[in-house]
C-alpha cells in the first residue's frame, strides 16, 4: 500500500520504494505536508512544522495571536492569495461578491486504486499507482478544492494537481491558479534550471535560493526555449551521487512558472504551476476547473537517481502510443539538406541512397503544400503542391515504400501565413485584438486553438492528407511564439482564459489527431527544442531537441535534457559539416556518437556525401542498431560534464543496463590540448566483483576498478574526437 491514512494522527503518509511524502489535517482543518524526503519508518511529523518564533506581523486567522499559528507560516499544500499568506501563493479565488480569498478546509478524502487522469490535460497514466484525493471546502462559499496525489512507488514518484469545482450560484474568477505548493525541509538549497533561446536550448545554470524570488517561468503562450518547465531543488552540495534533490516536473506545455523563495522563518517554498501573467479564468456555477499535472522525484542520493526514476516513469507511464517503447525507425529529414529546394525526384534521390545505407524513413519536411516555396506564405493550406511533388502525394509515398522505406511529413497545424487560402477566407482564426494589426514572427500568425471551428478546419486538413498516401510519421512544428492574445469568439471578460484555452485546444486537436492515427509516430517539434516538455510527450513520444546539430553544442543540449528527459525522446541527427548554425567543423564519427543518445537520424543532402561518408553511415546504422536496446532503456549516467571541470577537457555519459551486465560510455573531446596527463572516466552501474571487457579486449577488469579508477581515455589525434566503451561481462 502506498498511501497510508491514520484517522488517529489525521495523516495521509505516501510512500514510495525510497521517499515519503506526508500531509496531515492540522488542528484547524488545514491540509499542511509535514515532510517530503527520505523513506522512514512511520510518525507524525508535525514538530517539523511548527514556527519557532514571533510572527513577525504574521495574521492570526483564528485569534490565537500568541501561538504563531498564522496562514503566513504553516506548511499549506493550497496557498491562497488574500488570505494572510504572504509567502508566495498559489490559488487567488475572486469570489462572485468581488472579495478575493478562501480558506480551503478538510471535508473528506479517499484512496483509489490506479492513477487519477485529469479532464483535457496531459497526466502521467497507470494502474501501478494509487491515488489520494483529500477535498477541501471553503469556508464561506460551496467552493470545493479536490487535491490530488498519484504515487508511483516503483519510481519515486508523486504527481499532484486541483481541482476547484464551484458549487455556488454564481460564477466565481481564478486569478491564480498553480498546481502546487511545497515546503521544504529546513535547509539551505540551491536551484538548477534549464535556461536558453532557439539553437542553444536547456542550458544549465544553478542559483541559491534565498529570500529574493528565484523565478523560472514563460509569458510566451508555449513552454519554450527560454526556461524549461522542470527545476531540481537541491542542498547546497548536491552533485550527481550525494545530496537530497528534489526534481519538479510540469505536465504542461504553455505559459508556466515555477518559483521558490525562503520566507521569514527560514523556509524554503517552491510553487509550480501556470503563469498567472494575464491569466483569469471564470469558474461558472457547477463547473470545475482543472490544474495542470506537477510530477515530482525526490532523490537522497544526488540527481542520477532522480534521473533515472523520471527516464522511467517517462518511458512507460506518460508517453503512449505503439511507439512508446518500440525501436523508432532511423530516419533522414531533408530539411537541412534542401530547405524549401526541392522536388520529388530529388527528394526520391535522397531516399534512395539513404535506403542503400540503411535508413529506414524518409521525412519531407517544410515546402510540400500550399504556396510555400519560403517561409513567407502557406502555412494553414495543407494541400500538397502537386507540382513541387511531381504528381500526387500517394505517388510520391509510394516511390519512397518502394524503396524499403516508410515516409513521413511535416506540419505547423497551429499557425497561418497571411499570404494563405485559410487566412484570406478566415481571418478570425487568428489570434489578433481588436483594431490592431496582428504582430508577425517568422512571416506569420498564430491560429485562434480556443476556438472549436480552427480546431475542426485543422483535423480535417490534417486527416485528409494523412488518409491520401501512406505515411508513417508526422513532425508537428510550432515555429512563433503568442502575441495578440484575443479570441474573437469570446466576451470581453474571458479573454485571460485565451492562454489556458490555447493550450487545451492544441490538446484536445493533438489527441484527435494522435487516435486517429494510432500507426502514425509522431515528433513534436517548435524550432527544435522550444516546446520539449512532459506535456508535449503525451501526445508524441519524441520531440526534435534543438535545430542546433553541431556535435559540440548538443553536447550541453542533451546534458541538459537528460536531467528530466529520456534518450528515447530526444531527436538526434546526424547532420552536415561546417554546421549550419555555428560554422564547426566536427568528424561524422563524433557527430554519429552524439546522435545515438537520441532518436539517432540523418539531416543533410545525401546524395553530396562522398562513398567513404556513405560507408561510415552505414556502419553507424547497424552500430546503433547493435546498441538500441542499451542505450534507449539503460540506467542513464552523467560521468563527467560538457561545461568542463579542472581536470578533464572531455565531458563522457553512461548508459547501463539495471543488472550491470553491460554499458556503453562515450566520452567526447571539445577542446584539444598538447601532452594531456593520462585520462581516466570512472563508470557507474556495474557490479564491483564482477570482470569486465571492453571493446571486446583481451584484457579484463574487474568492475569496481572500473567504478573506482575508471577507464583509461584514448582519443585519436584530431580535433574533437569521441571514443565510445562498450563494457559487457568477460
Ligand atoms: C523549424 C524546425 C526545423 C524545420 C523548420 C521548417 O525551425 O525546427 O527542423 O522543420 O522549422 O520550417
Amino acid at each position: 500500500m502506498a498511501i497510508i491514512r491514520n484517522d488517529t494522527d489525521k495523516t495521509f503518509t505516501l510512500t514510495t520504494k525510497g521517499t515519503m511524502y506526508q500531509l496531515k489535517i492540522d488542528d484547524f482543518g488545514q491540509l499542511i505536508n509535514t515532510y517530503y524526503g527520505e523513506k522512514m519508518d512511520y510518525m507524525d511529523m508535525n514538530y517539523a512544522t511548527e514556527a519557532d518564533w514571533g510572527t513577525s506581523f504574521s495574521p492570526n486567522p483564528f485569534e490565537k495571536d500568541d501561538t504563531g499559528y498564522s496562514y503566513n507560516n504553516i506548511h499549506q499544500e493550497i496557498a491562497l492569495s488574500g488570505m494572510g499568506d504572504f509567502r508566495l501563493t498559489t490559488m487567488g479565488v475572486r469570489n462572485a461578491d468581488g472579495s478575493y480569498g478562501a480558506e480551503p478546509t478538510f471535508v473528506s478524502a479517499k484512496i483509489e486504486k490506479g492513477k487519477y487522469s485529469i479532464k483535457g490535460l496531459p497526466a502521467f497514466y497507470g494502474d501501478n499507482a494509487e491515488t489520494l484525493v483529500v477535498t477541501l471546502k471553503d469556508k464561506v462559499h460551496d467552493i470545493y478544492f479536490h487535491m490530488y496525489y498519484g504515487v508511483f512507488e516503483e519510481y519515486d514518484l508523486i504527481t499532484r494537481s486541483v481541482v476547484v469545482e464551484n458549487k455556488t450560484n454564481e460564477s466565481i474568477h481564478l486569478e491564480k491558479a498553480l498546481s502546487m505548493a511545497l515546503n521544504l525541509p529546513c535547509g539551505s538549497y540551491d536551484m538548477l534550471y534549464f535556461h536558453g533561446r532557439h539553437t542553444r536550448e536547456r542550458i544549465l545554470e544553478r542559483t541559491r535560493i534565498n529570500h529574493a524570488k528565484v523565478c523560472v517561468e514563460s509569458v510566451r503562450g508555449a513552454s519554450s526555449h527560454m526556461h524549461n518547465p522542470f527545476v531540481i531543488v537541491c542542498d547546497k552540495d548536491a552533485g550527481e551521487s550525494n545530496g537530497r534533490a528534489w526534481g519538479i516536473a510540469l505536465v504542461y506545455s504553455g505559459n508556466f512558472e515555477i518559483s521558490a523563495m525562503k520566507n521569514l522563518q527560514e523556509k524554503t517554498r517552491v510553487v509550480a504551476g501556470i503563469n498567472p501573467e494575464n491569466f483569469n479564468f471564470e469558474v461558472g456555477a457547477g463547473e470545475t476547473f482543472e490544474t495542470p499535472e506537477v510530477a515530482l522525484v525526490f532523490s537522497k542520493n544526488g540527481f542520477a537517481d532522480m534521473t533515472n526514476n523520471f527516464h522511467s516513469a517517462i518511458r512507460n507511464n506518460l508517453c503512449r502510443g505503439k511507439f512508446k517503447n518500440a525501436r523508432r525507425p532511423i530516419l533522414i529529414n531533408n530539411w537541412e539538406g534542401t530547405y524549401f529546394d526541392f522536388n520529388a525526384d530529388k527528394l526520391v534521390s535522397m531516399a534512395k541512397d539513404a535506403s542503400e545505407l540503411g535508413v529506414e524513413l524518409f521525412v519531407m519536411d517544410d515546402g510540400w503544400f500550399g504556396k510555400r516555396d519560403n517561409d513567407r506564405s502557406g502555412l494553414g493550406d495543407w494541400t500538397p503542391n502537386e507540382k513541387k511533388l511531381q504528381g500526387t502525394l500517394a505517388n510520391l509515398a509510394n516511390r519512397i515504400n518502394d524503396l524499403g522505406m516508410k515516409f513521413g511529413i511535416w506540419f505547423e497545424p497551429e499557425c497561418v501565413s497571411p499570404d494563405s487560402d485559410l487566412y484570406r477566407a478566415h481571418p478570425e482564426y487568428a489570434l489578433a485584438m481588436p483594431g490592431r494589426k496582428p504582430q508577425l514572427s517568422r512571416h506569420q500568425y498564430v491560429l485562434d486553438m480556443t476556438r472549436a471551428d480552427v480546431r475542426d478546419n485543422l483535423f480535417n486538413q490534417i486527416a485528409t492528407v494523412l488518409r491520401s498516401a501512406n505515411i508513417s510519421y508526422v513532425k508537428w512544428d510550432f515555429n512563433r511564439h503568442l502575441t495578440d492574445v484575443y479570441s474573437a469568439n469570446l466576451p470581453a471578460e474571458k479573454q485571460g482564459e485565451v492562454y489556458h484555452r490555447y493550450m487545451l485546444g492544441t490538446y484536445e486537436l493533438l489527441e484527435r489527431v494522435t487516435q486517429s492515427f494510432p500507426d502514425i509516430l509522431f515528433e513534436s517539434c517548435s524550432g527544435g527544442g522550444g516546446r520539449f516538455d512532459c506535456g508535449m510527450l503525451y501526445y508524441m513520444p519524441q520531440v526534435w531537441t534543438s535545430d542546433n546539430a553541431d556535435a559540440i553544442d548538443r553536447l550541453k543540449i542533451q546534458y541538459g535534457t537528460s536531467f528530466v528527459y529520456p534518450v528515447s525522446t530526444m531527436g538526434a541527427h546526424v547532420s552536415v559539416c561546417p554546421n549550419h548554425s555555428n560554422a564547426r567543423v566536427t568528424p561524422l564519427r563524433t557527430r554519429g556518437n552524439v546522435a545515438y543518445f537520441g532518436t539517432y537520424g540523418l539531416e543533410l543532402d545525401i546524395n553530396k556525401m562522398s562513398s567513404e561518408e556513405k560507408q561510415e553511415i552505414k556502419r553507424q546504422i547497424v552500430e546503433f542498431k547493435e546498441l538500441y536496446e542499451l542505450i534507449q532503456r539503460g540506467d542513464y549516467y552523467r560521468l563527467i560534464s560538457p561545461y568542463g571541470t579542472e581536470d578533464s577537457l572531455f565531458c563522457a555519459w553512461e548508459t547501463v543496463k539495471r543488472d550491470g551486465s553491460e554499458a556503453l560510455v562515450c566520452t567526447v573531446r571539445y577542446e584539444s590540448d598538447a601532452a594531456t596527463a593520462p585520462e581516466f572516466v570512472k563508470v557507474k552501474g556495474l557490479v564491483p566483483s564482477k570482470w569486465y571487457k571492453i571493446n571486446g579486449s583481451e584484457q579484463k577488469y574487474l568492475g569496481s576498478a572500473l567504478m573506482n579508477i575508471g577507464i583509461k581515455i584514448d582519443f585519436d589525434f584530431f580535433t574533437y574526437p569521441s571514443r565510445l566503451y562498450h563494457i559487457t561481462e568477460a
